[in-house]
This record gives structure tokens, sequence and C-alpha cells, in this order.
């Protein structure tokens, strides 16, 4: 049985609550980087004995469109799959529903579901230092109680997971970053880009039609000269603000 980790993790936070699963589930687990615009990812085909674990960000309530496609470009060759939606204290909506139909359309077979929370990747006040100690504690009682399912046999049944079909419209958010003046052409940016919305040859431009918001640029610029509006984050936050305000909790599902 070998454990691969299937995330889309622009500015990391999906990635470290994947990572505590795939450490509880069972030691080395391969990587597969949805974010990497150049992988072929027709090439990826799993087998029955082994277990992924696929982790998104929920966005507007959705998977983000590219990582959707992505994942169905694979060959799930009914492998037991784990989705993880990682969301920033507001509400994941459809994002755990849409997640499972993808992974059973691309032939995966789910057989648990986590919902976890991060530190917003936009508005950092929200779930800020999250998946902190006590999410870590929770996450790896998880990834316990799936390992010991596993090595059972149990782990057969699609779970039910929340979510409404036809899933929430998500419009993307309106601002996208831009590059300030210390820009040194270092292309760090254009190479990260997950959808390749910043042209190598003018890395100080975005193509907003491309670009959705991830805000892996902002992350990753050696320079930190990429931003988003304060204005835009502050009246968005503004609005989020009740829906943000409680502690919201991981959450377990299987069939
Ligand atoms: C474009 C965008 C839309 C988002 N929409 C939501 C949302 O609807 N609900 C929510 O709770 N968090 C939302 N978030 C927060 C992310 O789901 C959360 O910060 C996640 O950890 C980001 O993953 P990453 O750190 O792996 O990039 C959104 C973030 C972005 C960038």
């Amino acid at each position: 049985m070998k454990i691969y980790e299937i995330i889309f993790s622009p500015t990391g936070g999906t990635k470290k609550v994947a990572d505590i699963i795939s450490a509880g589930v069972g030691a080395d687990s391969i990587c597969i980087d949805l974010t990497d615009k150049d992988f072929d990812f027709a090439s990826v085909a799993f087998g029955e004995e082994d277990v992924c674990i696929a982790a998104l960000p929920s966005y507007g309530g959705r998977i983000p469109r590219i990582a959707g496609e992505r994942l169905k470009q694979m060959k799930g060759n009914r492998a037991r799959v784990i989705s993880v939606t990682v969301y920033g204290n507001r509400a994941y909506d459809d994002t755990m529903l849409e997640l499972q139909d993808v992974l059973s359309e691309a032939g995966f077979c789910p057989v648990a579901a986590i919902a976890a929370v991060a530190e917003h990747s936009i508005m950092h006040q929200f779930a800020a230092g999250r998946p902190d100690a006590e999410d870590r504690k929770e996450l790896a009682g998880f990834a316990d109680r799936i390992r010991r399912e596993i090595q059972a046999g149990g782990l057969r049944n699609v779970p039910a997971v929340p979510g409404n079909r036809p899933y929430r419209t998500y419009g993307g958010v309106p601002m996208k970053p831009r590059s300030g003046r210390s820009c040194t052409k270092c292309k760090v940016c254009a190479a990260k880009c997950p959808v390749g919305a910043i042209p190598a040859d003018m890395p100080m431009s975005t193509d907003h039609d491309r670009c959705i918001t991830c805000m892996r640029c902002i992350k990753v610029c050696p320079q930190k000269n990429r931003s988003v509006s304060k204005v835009l984050v502050a009246a968005g936050a503004q609005k989020l603000k009740k829906a943000c305000k409680d502690r919201k909790k991981n959450e377990l599902f299987w069939g």
C-alpha cells in the first residue's frame, strides 16, 4: 500500500493540514502537486491498494476549478481516497460534496472526508495561526482512527458529506494581486503561479482573466513586492466578520 498526498495549496495552509493527516495515516507519502501547471496529470494512475489524501482549499464554497480539472485527468482506478476540504473559518458550503463528486468521477473510491480550518489566505485575521496545537491534536486523532480502520479492513463506503447540488455559484473575488515598484524580474511568481496568470517576460503584470486570486504570488515574492488592495480586503473582512467570528471545528465523516 502506498500513500499519496494530492494537494492544491497555493499558500501552504492546505498542505499543513494534509501533512498532519498523512503522517497519522502512514509514513512516507508521495506528493502530487496540483498547483504545478507544467505537470502531466494525465500520466498519473493509481492502484486499488493505494490510499490517497486529496486536499483542496474552499474558494467561495467550491473547489478551485483548475484543481478539479487536474484531478479529473488522473486515473483513480478504485484507489481509496480521503478527501480533505480546508477553509478559512467562514464556511465550506458545497466544497466537500463537489470534491467527493470529482474524485468519484476520476475513478477514486471516497472512503472518508475531513473538513479542516486553516488561516484565511486573503483575510489573515480569520483563523490566524490555524492549524494550531488544538487542530493538530484533533486532526492527528482523525488520522489515527482512519489508519486503524484501514488496518482492520474497513473503510469501503462513500461517506455522506454536507453540500447541495447544483453547487453554489462562484464568480471569483474582485481583487487581483498587483506588482509594486521593487520587482527585480526574478520571475519566481511567474514560475509558481498555478494558472499561468503572470507572464515570465512581463512579471509585473497579471492576466486578470486567468488569475484566481489564490495569493501564491504574494506569498512567494522574495521582495514582498506583490499585494492586493488593502481597501478591498478590509471591505471583504467587514462583510465576513460575523460569519467568521466563532471558531469552527474540524470534522470527520466516513461511511
Ligand atoms: C479566492 C479565495 C476564496 C476563499 N473562499 C473561502 C470561503 O468561501 N470560505 C472560507 O471559509 N474560506 C475561504 N478562503 C480561505 C481558504 O479556503 C483558506 O485560507 C485555505 O487555507 C487556503 O489554502 P492554502 O493556504 O493552501 O492556499 C478563500 C481563499 C481564497 C484565496
